[in-house]
């Protein structure tokens, strides 16, 4: 119902505002207590979102990483949420422009998007290459596997991407 997903994009964007807003205060001061309140609304407006939209492509790419690799769920996501962000904006211009502005990055074709949203996680102190989280490069091809099998999340995404699809993802990640 359009009504719906109205209202749950605004609780969508908000959210991924005080993100821009607030993340980096947080991460760099742990006792920055308006930033954790700001990320707090964050994560309610999130299990909003979770109800009616689910999540996509970002979701199911990074599961393997925590199955597989042990890595913690937000940093796995942060991994990959770069290249789903830079995959998806042909199939959701206006949308992903409104993330890109909400973060502070710029918009544009897939490789500024993608630079964009990865110096954004680096900014965070993240290392962003999944070599560096002790990920087995010969592993990728197994991860590309299991991440497609998850249909209850990528079924929602705005593209359809394959085994090979996702396994890219991963190789350009590495
Ligand atoms: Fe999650």
């Amino acid at each position: 119902m359009l009504s719906d997903l109205v209202i749950i994009d605004a609780y969508a964007l908000q959210g991924i505002e005080l993100v821009g807003r607030y993340l980096k205060r947080a991460v760099d001061d742990g006792a920055d207590t308006e930033a954790r309140a700001g990320l707090s609304l964050v994560a309610f407006y999130g299990g909003i979102c979770l109800g009616p939209v689910f999540t996509t492509a970002d979701h199911a790419i990074a599961y393997p990483l925590g199955t597989r690799h042990k890595l913690p769920h937000g940093i796995a996501n942060a991994l990959i949420f770069p290249h789903v962000l830079a995959v998806n904006a042909g199939a959701t211009a206006s949308k992903t422009a409104q993330v890109c502005a909400a973060l502070g990055f710029q918009s544009g074709d897939q490789e500024t998007i993608l630079s964009g949203a990865r110096s954004f996680c680096e900014a965070l102190g993240l290392d962003m290459r999944l070599r560096a989280h002790n990920v087995p490069e010969d592993d990728l091809v197994h991860m590309a596997q299991d991440a497609h099998a998850i249909r209850r999340l990528l079924d929602w995404n705005p593209v359809d991407l394959s085994v090979e699809d996702i396994e890219e993802i991963y190789r350009a990640a590495y």
